[in-house]
């Protein structure tokens, strides 16, 4: 006999959801949060994960809402987990396709969003290459802006899938002590993190080549470090940096071979990490660079569990945006 079907999910069923602690009409940088609105969104978040376990993953928090991607930069997960954040809501979404609309007859970028805004847009989810793009679009639009990566500058929701995994994973965030490595210079993602784990109280310490960790990095509370190996055993997280050859890489390290003996993690490396280590990347990776593939897939990994919870922090962040008090 077939067990009897779930209660259908609800608003009400949805989060435990402490959106009174959330008041912004727009989610543009981590660096903006205090620490208790990063840890409304992580709570949020845990609530939302709960129902992607369920048979029946929708539910009408978002029903009338309308979010647009717009996507200027090429993305998997995030566009991805945005569509389906958004549909898992029932809200309305619709990717915005730059390369097939209307900018290439000269339309402005602001005049885009404008024009997507009276098509009664609630949210404009924004990816550019340019830094501050989506805080040039908050100024001019009355929706919210969500920041899915501007330039070198933020990407907040990686930072807070990479926040709720180790929580998921470490029990806590506080007290941690938290390796970036790699490409820290050109990586919106190393620049959110720093702030969202300092914020939740965990040790930074950012490790690469001179060229890609400038020791300017210092004057944001975190350790830099230009050798892997004295650091690793330290070290109760590593968030694991891709090298961006499409921002041209070749002149800021001697040779890829030369990048991966030195920073590449790999199983002899991890043997001198402690055994709880928990490996992070945010994706994607450049398998045989910055990792071997043994490693990306093996047990200190929790690279597709981020992907996983980067569905719940999106729930979560429109969720929230959606329910603030209209201004
Ligand atoms: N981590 C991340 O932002 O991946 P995408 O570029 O595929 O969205």
């Amino acid at each position: 006999m077939s067990s009897p079907a779930p209660a259908p999910p609800s608003v009400s069923s949805a989060p435990n959801a402490p959106r009174s602690l959330w008041t912004r009409k727009h989610l543009l940088g981590l660096e903006d949060l205090s620490r208790d609105e990063i840890l409304a969104i992580l709570d949020t978040a845990r609530a939302f994960d709960e129902i992607s376990d369920r048979e029946r993953k929708k539910v009408p928090a978002l029903q009338g809402k309308i979010v647009f991607n717009l996507f200027f930069e090429n993305s998997t997960r995030t566009r991805t987990s945005f569509s389906l954040a958004a549909k898992r809501l029932s809200a309305d979404v619709q990717d915005f396709s730059a390369s097939t609309s209307s900018l290439s007859k000269g339309e402005s970028f602001i005049d885009t969003a404008k024009n997507l805004e009276a098509m009664g847009a609630d949210i404009l989810v924004v990816r550019h290459s340019t830094p501050g793009t989506p805080h040039l679009l908050a100024r001019h639009v009355t929706c919210s802006i969500v920041n899915a990566g501007d330039g070198a500058h933020e990407h907040p929701t990686q930072a807070l899938l990479d926040l709720m995994t180790i929580r998921k994973h470490k029990g806590r965030v506080e007290g941690l002590t938290v390796g970036l490595v790699g490409d820290i210079a050109h990586s919106r993602v190393a620049r959110s993190n720093i702030w969202g784990l300092q914020k939740l109280n965990a040790k930074v310490i950012l490790c690469g080549p001179p060229t890609l960790v400038p020791s300017a990095f210092e004057s944001l509370g975190c350790e830099v470090a230009h050798h892997l190996d004295p650091i690793l055993p330290r070290l109760d997280v590593v968030n694991v940096l891709r090298i961006q050859f499409e921002r041209d890489q070749r002149s800021v390290f001697p040779s890829v071979s030369e990048y991966f003996r030195l920073y590449g993690m790999t199983r002899e490396r991890l043997a001198r990490a402690r055994p709880d280590l928990l490996l992070l990347a945010p994706g994607p990776i450049n398998r045989g660079v910055e990792l071997t593939p043994e490693v990306a897939d093996g047990p200190h990994s929790a690279i597709l569990d981020q992907v996983t919870n980067g569905l719940a922090v999106r729930m979560a962040v429109l969720y929230l945006l959606s329910g603030r008090a209209p201004v």
